[in-house]
């Protein structure tokens, strides 16, 4: 048996063999590279499983009635979604396809939010008539839904804006006077009244600050405001929360100075202020929903790319078989994603370089002026923190096939996506007669 020697550096969670290889549940990364080819997202189960369970047992330490919602924009594979569910986690969904794959992973439609920013009619109708409940975004939802369905005792629930915003890219601020979502918090108690004059039945109350935030300060804030305007809503209009949903948003550390989110003591502040703030106001005990995508499965995947060129050109060019295509974060919103050379681990960073994509634009870069090992062609980068927002935003983009996805457990690799094909890339086109040839 290979003894092996682990090592882990920083809070990133990574892991060397003696080999200077990097290993993913004592498996050796290079090896899978070798057998299932690159670019390669590898997803490891134990540690999605240990996310779900560090924050939900963080927060039914102070609060017994707590659910997490998985936001699964962040990573809607099959299989990923089967190991939340198993877990026992709920769904935040924001698309009728998001609900619809929840449903097919074998989630309760009752264990399903449905928080939807500009939805149609006929996308109402879909949520509806799969027996999820519907947290409306704005006044125009809730006239509309009134029409679709018979609102008499109908369950739903508000998005709010708690006019607190934070994020780690001006992009991913949802709360705040630029932000679309949600209903200003003046108006509040006058939509749920016109809610209950409509005969529907509000039980919820939800709010979303942003995504990627590691101070504790904008949850307590936000925290304190929604529990303020679920109070004022309370005292105008006859209303018995079910649950108070302080949304996601819940960051990871991507660069080495980052520190983890200290969850055992944001989870006291965060239940304490609950608490407090729904004994003054009266509200019972409704349940706490927070609906973290990033923290649950963010630092569970890598994405392995392999080095093809290697170009001195006015700066030093390191050259790779992914692209923007397949991780567009860096290149979104400037995100620095650890990357480590998996075959080189324990050697030393000795020069800067540019960690260039396939990508046919300038703007494809997964690291400018990044210390690292000196590399040659051949040799496999592991970008981490490839678990969330990273298959889920891959397109096609310069006609380049969507990468594969390997799920590692207990040593064991299983394939959860097929790597696709060029047919893949036109099997939903269609020429018109004239134009065949
Ligand atoms: N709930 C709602 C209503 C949301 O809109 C989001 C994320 C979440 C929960 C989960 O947020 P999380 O816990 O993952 O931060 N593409 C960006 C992130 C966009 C997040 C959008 N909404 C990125 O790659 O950083």
């Amino acid at each position: 048996m290979m003894i092996l020697l682990l090592v882990i550096i920083m809070d990133l969670n990574l892991k060397v063999n003696e080999n200077g290889n990097m290993t993913i549940a004592n498996v050796d990364v290079n090896e899978i590279a070798m057998d299932y080819g690159t670019p390669l997202y590898v997803i490891d189960e134990e540690r999605i499983r240990d996310n779900y369970k560090r924050v939900f047992s963080a927060f039914t330490k102070y609060y017994k009635k707590f659910r997490v919602l998985y936001a699964c924009k962040a990573n809607t594979n099959l299989a990923v979604m089967r190991i939340l569910e198993e877990e026992g986690s709920s769904i935040d969904a924001v698309s009728p396809g998001e609900v619809y794959i929840s449903l097919k992973a074998g989630f309760d439609p009752k264990r399903i939010l449905f928080t939807g920013n500009n939805v149609k009619d006929n996308e109402l109708e879909f949520v509806d008539e799969q027996g999820v409940l519907i947290n409306l975004d704005s006044i125009s939802q809730l006239e509309r839904l009134s029409k679709i369905v018979n609102p008499e005792n109908y369950k739903i629930s508000f998005r709010v804006n708690p006019m607190v915003g934070a994020g780690h890219h001006k992009h991913c601020i949802t709360g705040g006077v630029m932000s679309k979502f949600g209903i200003k918090e003046e108006e509040a108690a006058n939509v749920y009244k016109k809610a209950i004059d409509l005969g529907f039945k509000p039980i919820g109350m939800h709010a979303h600050i942003g995504s990627g935030i590691l101070d504790p300060e904008p949850f307590k804030l936000a925290t304190n405001a929604l529990l303020d305007i679920a109070g004022d809503v309370a005292s105008k209009v006859d209303i018995d929360f079910e649950f108070l949903d302080l949304g996601g948003g819940l960051g990871i550390p991507y660069t080495p100075e980052e520190k983890i989110l200290d969850i055992n003591k944001f989870a006291e502040e965060i239940t304490a202020i609950f608490k407090n703030k729904t004994k003054e106001y009266g509200l019972g005990t409704p349940y706490l929903y927070i609906e973290p995508g990033r923290y649950l499965v963010g630092d569970a995947s890598v994405l392995l790319t392999r080095v093809n060129t290697i170009k001195n050109s006015y700066r030093k060019f390191i050259g790779v078989d992914a692209g923007f295509n397949t991780l567009l974060r860096p290149a979104m919103y400037d995100s620095y994603h650890h990357i480590v050379v998996a075959n080189k681990v324990n050697n030393e960073e000795v020069e800067k370089v540019d960690v260039a994509g396939n990508v046919c634009e300038s703007g494809d870069l997964f690291a400018r002026d990044r210390m690292l090992p000196k590399i040659e062609e051949g040799d496999l980068l592991a970008i981490l923190n490839a678990g969330a927002y990273s298959f889920s935003m891959a397109s096609q983009y310069n006609s380049r096939p969507r990468p594969s996805e390997l799920l590692i457990n207990n040593g064991e690799v299983e394939i959860i996506r097929k790597r696709e094909s060029y047919k893949d890339l036109f099997n939903k086109q269609m020429v018109p007669k004239r134009l065949e040839k």
